[in-house]
């Protein structure tokens, strides 16, 4: 494994290969302050509109139609996600108490519509998906979504989002961060990232994808960080928190799992690729555990 400050530093162009586990490693360290966080986001800019996606696309022509679904049902989720992400965060930046949770907050607004702008130049230069905009592109994925990703992304963060831009009390902002930063950043779109870049590296595909998306991972380390800090020094300053986030993850979890699904329940999703359900379901709620103990609240009590 890599020292975790070569990947801080690696630039897009040699991102493609660094192992997506020593990205995860940046996340599993204790998360600095929000300072710190923001002059990480200072030295870590990356320009999706530079990435060169000929190879990807001859790739792409060349998988079986199979393994094309099966990435384009994990593929759509985070292109929709990303734009999920952009466009609820607003209300989570005008709420948070200090100035430096905002001037954070609000590199990660900017990195969430980077990654929606990386997902859509995949698709339309490299998938060939056709359309005017990205508005038409983005609504030809909803086919491709399971039942658990829309109740997560579509009904369930919009919801928390609206609830924190209505009562902008710290109990809304911390159901909120939860649900945003630690069960869909730090444990779900973690566990799809991590599988789905080590089979493209394995397999020495989609170079220019796995550029941007490796880069995408590096940002959410530090929009984990930030989350996971959030949380742990709430619970600090009042330890009835932890018992809020408790609850809110014995009502997450089980959504949040859904997502592993396939769609409609078809197993033959899962056919082509080298990871099947437990693998995902495994990991996911082992990075779930690691959150939780960097937040310092014990789920067992
Ligand atoms: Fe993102
Ligand atoms: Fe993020």
């Amino acid at each position: 494994m890599n020292d975790p400050s070569t990947v801080e530093n690696t630039e897009l162009n040699a991102l493609g290969d660094v192992p997506i586990d020593d990205v995860v490693a940046l996340m599993d360290r204790p998360a600095p302050d929000y300072r710190e966080l923001y002059y990480r986001w200072e030295r870590q800019q990356w320009e999706a509109g530079s990435i060169d996606f000929m190879q990807d696309r001859n790739d792409w022509l060349a998988f079986p139609d199979d393994l094309k679904r099966s990435f384009l049902w994990g593929l759509s989720s985070f292109y929709v996600g990303e734009e999920q992400v952009t466009h609820t965060l607003v209300p989570f930046v005008d709420a948070v108490p200090t100035e430096e949770q905002q001037v954070f907050l609000s590199t990660q607004l900017v990195d969430e519509a980077r990654h929606t702008v990386f997902f859509d130049r995949f698709y339309s230069e490299a998938l060939d998906e056709q359309g005017n905009d990205m508005n038409s592109r983005l609504e030809r994925q909803s086919g491709r979504l399971n039942s658990g990703f829309r109740s997560l992304l579509l009904e369930m963060l919009p919801a928390a989002a609206e609830k924190i831009r209505v009562d902008k009390t710290l109990d809304a902002l911390v159901e909120g961060i939860v649900l945003y930063h630690i069960v869909i950043e730090g444990t779900l779109a973690l566990t799809g990232q991590r599988f789905l870049l080590n089979y493209l590296r394995e397999s020495d595909v989609l170079p220019g994808f796995r550029q941007g998306f490796t880069a995408v991972a590096r940002d959410e380390s530090r929009h984990v960080n930030f989350g996971v800090r959030f949380l742990g020094e709430a619970v600090s300053n009042e330890p009835r928190f932890a018992d809020l986030i408790r609850r809110r993850l014995e009502e997450l979890t089980p959504v949040g799992l859904s997502v592993i699904d396939p769609p409609d329940g078809d197993a033959s999703y899962f056919d082509p690729l080298p990871y099947g359900p437990e693998q995902l379901t495994e990991y996911a709620l082992s990075s779930l555990d690691k959150r939780l103990r960097a937040m310092g609240v014990d789920l067992a009590a």
